[in-house]
């Protein structure tokens, strides 16, 4: 075991490692401090000591301790600010043990509008399992070894051909780079941005609040941009001064909105006056139930837009695959950075995929899940337009959540914990904004089965008239 001291902003920090227990340094380091801090011993503005200083007070490589670092800003314990310092997130004290976004009366739910959950039941197991087969019995022993940081040359090429026909892209096998969902593409990618020269992200307002704390670990500073029923503002996007957006032009997360064709057309202009450019988190474009989805800006500007995919919404978030259509200059740095972060993802998956696309799986898949979500997100909608109907759905028909606003009378708190209290899990906006704003509630429905979905309403209805009285 070696311990180490180290000067902290508020005296001295003991950090405890055990080189012999066969826990990765960098997840010793990270738990030594959150454990500080969660017992109150490392409070809230502390300054932590640069990387490169703990890493030689304490024997290690500097990447050990930023992936400690950035592992806990992502978490929500740290916040890195411009300057280069780390410091005790101020809100940290107050973050629960386990699960941020959970609230946390007596249990889980019984029944739970959490978002993010694909059916996995549905799993198209007997078509993977055709694919793997094949995979194993037809590839060359060579194929098993190292990949090239983009990944596996099969699924760039079947991946590129769907992209193109079904979401309107205009991507080559070359600009392909294959990653481990969305949150190591775009992860990799502020990186190698931050790396680049750029330095403000703007993200939509409201949004998906961990990208933020991603970025800060970069070193891009963050600043929200609002969204309007169109799309994002451009005008304000324009006065922010950012030099890189994300935007979910198919199906903004969370509000549902669609970028109208003139804000498409303004972001590129943006872009293209800037030097900029436009991350494209095409999440769950696959789902849209009203009309034939969108084209992805991608399209419209393979030189400006950075277009992620991932199969978290399609197959099953645990298959932890994700992709990326880059422009020219991005694929040689993004490559680099793949694969010093993990060597790669798993070959065997990669080429599995690869033959479930290439062989129509993927589109059959598709097929099959639209009109079952498509069944439970107007089960949800009619539901609540019967028992709540002052909390109105906005956005489009599409994807696997709803959100509507709270009337002025209902508080967001108040309603999570009342519904909590029934054995019903609702969620808030409140995560979502930058720069705060109107009080509302995300309902996922991906994971749910209609019965469910229709106890949920009704369990919500009495947990808002239990709030009004
Ligand atoms: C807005 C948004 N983008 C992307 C993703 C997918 O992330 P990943 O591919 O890392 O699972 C999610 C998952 O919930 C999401 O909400």
């Amino acid at each position: 075991m070696s311990r180490s001291r180290t000067n902290s902003g508020t005296g001295e920090l003991l950090v405890e490692l055990r080189r012999d227990s066969g826990v990765p340094l960098h997840q010793q380091l990270e738990s030594g401090i959150r454990e500080r801090i969660r017992q109150g011993l490392l409070r809230a503005d502390t300054v932590l000591p640069a990387t490169r200083a703990l890493a030689s007070d304490l024997g290690l490589s500097r990447g050990v301790v930023v992936e400690a670092y950035q592992q806990l800003v992502a978490e929500g314990y740290l916040v890195s600010r411009t300057g280069g310092y780390t410091q005790v997130a101020p809100a940290a004290a107050r973050i629960p043990q386990h699960d941020k976004a959970k609230p946390s009366l007596s249990g889980p739910p019984r029944i739970d509008f959490r978002y993010s959950r694909p059916d996995v039941s549905q799993f198209p197991r007997a078509a993977w399992l055709r694919s793997i087969r094949k995979v194993l019995n037809e590839t060359p022993h060579d194929a098993l070894a190292y990949l090239d940081g983009r990944g596996s040359v099969a699924l760039h090429e079947a991946l590129s051909d769907y992209l193109n026909r079904v979401r309107g892209t205009s991507a080559v096998a070359e600009n392909m780079l294959i990653c481990n969902g969305f949150a190591q593409g775009s992860r990799l990618l502020l990186q190698v941005l931050a790396a680049a020269g750029y330095r403000k992200l703007a993200v939509e307002d409201p949004s998906d609040n961990e990208l933020r704390a991603v970025a800060a670990a970069a070193g891009l500073e963050s600043v929200g941009v609002p969204v309007l029923e169109t799309g994002l503002d451009v005008e304000a996007l324009e006065r922010s001064g950012a030099d890189v957006v994300l935007v979910t032009a198919a199906h903004q997360f969370p509000t549902g909105a669609v970028t109208s064709a003139g804000t498409r057309a303004a972001l590129v202009e943006w872009a293209n006056r800037r030097g900029g450019l436009v991350i494209e988190d095409d999440y769950d474009a696959e789902y849209r139930y009203d009309r034939e989805p969108i084209g992805a800006m991608q399209g419209l500007a393979p030189d400006r837009v950075a277009y992620a995919g991932t199969a978290s919404k399609t197959l099953a978030p645990g298959l932890r695959l994700g992709w990326m259509i880059l422009p020219d200059w991005l694929v040689e740095p993004m490559a680099e950075a793949k694969f010093v972060d993990d060597r790669g993802s798993s070959v065997l998956d990669q080429m599995t995929f690869a033959d479930f696309v290439a062989r129509g799986e993927f589109d059959r898949h598709l097929r099959r899940m639209r009109p079952r979500y498509r069944v439970l997100r107007d089960t949800l909608v009619g539901r609540l337009a019967e028992k709540v109907p002052d909390l109105q759905p906005i956005g489009v028909s599409a994807g696997l959540h709803v959100m509507t606003w709270l009337p002025p009378d209902l508080s967001e708190a108040e309603v999570v914990r009342a519904a909590l209290e029934r054995g019903l899990g609702v969620y808030g906006l409140a995560p979502y904004w930058v720069d705060g704003g109107r009080e509302g509630l995300v309902f996922g429905y991906g994971g749910l089965t209609e019965k469910a979905v229709v106890e949920g309403i009704d369990l919500l209805a009495e947990a808002v008239a239990a709030v009004r009285r």
